[in-house]
């Protein structure tokens, strides 16, 4: 195991805000929440989630936090260093839903390159044309064109994981979150420009509580959980390379702040264009790849907004995907290997696995009723990233000493948290049994 002395760390605080948020923001925020709020209640929804998300979202990720910078480590040590070697398999399990998670995240990835490119050379005619639907089910029936850009899209993840947690995470991170910020703001105004975007504004926002039912919280916290990444070993590997004397409660409430603003802002860039062009509200990949492109070859400048639209997703996806990489090049890294040969066997042995799931689409590849690409989501969405978030919520709750646990929040009693208590009990009890709820649901469907 590498010593503390050399191991990597951000340089600032506000440098893992940056990349925590970059891991959260993703196509969960960008194609997912709007479709969820408009069609559960709008700003009802809106209101139940933020509570969600202050309660349980702040919650969860505090743990994961405190586990990674108490145990210094990646997610399986980590939790073998604090709780013994029967809370290991915690760890693993966040460690191999990272990888399962990035193995189909990376095909979607591709996609995203090939239609940012595509915005130059063709789609938009085409999409003039009607042929949006037509594009997208050539495209991802060509197995050898998604596994190259899937390949291409591994490749830029493994470039900015090989440069370090500093340099490469932090710094691209940095960069490339204005960007995402621009693009999306270029994006609302346009939009929200439109003739007829209030249509679309009064869908989203329109606050029907007679809408809510016992489904839409659970809908709420399942989404809002997947949304922070949590319960995969990133937050937590991120939180390792913390330095000690940064505050973590702070730094969590930002990230939540961050990852919630964004996925309110994608409603209000989606829906007034959807409306504006009298198309159906829907969400993921029918949404992004073939009604947008659909909405731009209707819009002056259409091919401008294409390309700033498919930016926009590329950067949320890439700047999940480095966390998603970092996870388990981490746990390699801690037991001796160079950076260099952790990130390139990962990334090879990721990408193998994804190629099911780039070829399921092209039909055939099911397992039981759903493509393998359908399958793999399921199995860490509803299934691996609820365990292990709960177990880690249980972990830190119960397991850890609380003297330990508070002084690792406190930073040795310096920072002031009179609402300690409060959050003990949500670690223990609260947070858990929301999560298992998301978890027997999810079982469920
Ligand atoms: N939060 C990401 C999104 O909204 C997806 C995601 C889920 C994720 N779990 C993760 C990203 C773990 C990085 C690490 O799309």
């Amino acid at each position: 195991m590498t010593d503390k002395q050399t191991r990597e760390s951000f340089g600032s605080r506000i440098g893992f805000v940056i990349a925590a948020a970059g891991s959260a923001v993703g196509l969960g925020n960008l194609w997912k929440f709007p479709y969820l709020a408009g069609m559960n209640g709008g700003a009802a929804f809106l209101f139940i989630y933020i509570v969600i998300i202050l309660c349980i979202g702040v919650t969860a990720m505090m743990c994961e936090v405190v586990v990674g910078r108490m145990g210094g480590l990646n997610a399986a040590d980590s939790f073998e260093k604090l709780g013994g070697k029967r809370w290991k398999p915690v760890g693993w399990s966040g460690i191999a839903c990272a990888f399962v998670i990035l193995s189909y995240y990376a095909v979607i990835g591709g996609w995203i390159i090939r239609y940012m490119l595509h915005s130059f050379t063709g789609l938009i005619e085409l999409a003039a044309q009607g042929k949006s639907a037509e594009v997208f089910s050539v495209f991802v029936s060509n197995s050898g064109e998604v596994i190259f850009y899937q390949a291409i899209f591994m490749a830029i993840t493994a470039a900015l994981v090989l440069m370090g947690v500093k340099n490469g995470i932090e710094k691209s991170c940095k960069i490339m979150m204005p960007m995402l910020f621009a693009a999306m703001l270029i994006l609302i105004v346009r939009a929200v420009t439109l003739p007829g975007a209030m249509e679309g504004i009064k869908f989203y926002l329109y606050p029907n509580f007679s809408k809510v039912t016992p489904q839409t919280v659970l809908a709420a916290l399942g989404q809002g959980f997947f949304s922070l990444s949590l319960g995969a070993g990133a937050i937590l590997i991120y939180g390792s390379y913390l330095p000690k004397t940064a505050n973590i409660i702070k730094s969590v409430r930002q990230i939540c702040l961050i990852d919630t603003s964004v996925a309110f802002l994608a409603g209000l860039m989606v829906f007034p264009a959807v409306f504006a062009f009298n198309a159906p509200p829907e969400a993921g990949p029918g949404l992004t790849f073939i009604t947008l492109p659909g909405l731009f070859a209707q819009m002056p400048g259409g091919m401008i907004f294409s390309a700033i639209f498919f930016l926009l997703f590329f950067l949320a996806a890439l700047t999940s995907s480095i966390s998603l990489l970092e996870a388990p090049t981490g746990y390699l890294i801690d037991h001796g290997m160079k950076r260099t040969h952790a990130t390139l066997i990962m990334t090879v042995l990721i990408f193998l696995v994804g190629i099911p799931s780039a070829v399921s689409l092209a039909g055939g590849l099911n397992v039981g009723s759903r493509s393998f690409i359908d399958a793999a989501g399921y199995l860490t969405d509803s299934i691996m990233m609820p365990l292990a978030s709960m177990l880690c919520c249980i972990f830190a709750g119960w397991s850890l000493k609380d003297e330990k646990l508070k002084a690792e929040l406190t930073n040795n009693g310096t920072i002031n948290f009179p609402t300690y208590g409060f959050w003990k009990i949500m670690m223990k009890v609260i947070a858990p049994a929301a999560i298992l709820c998301i978890f027997a649901t999810g079982l469920k469907w």
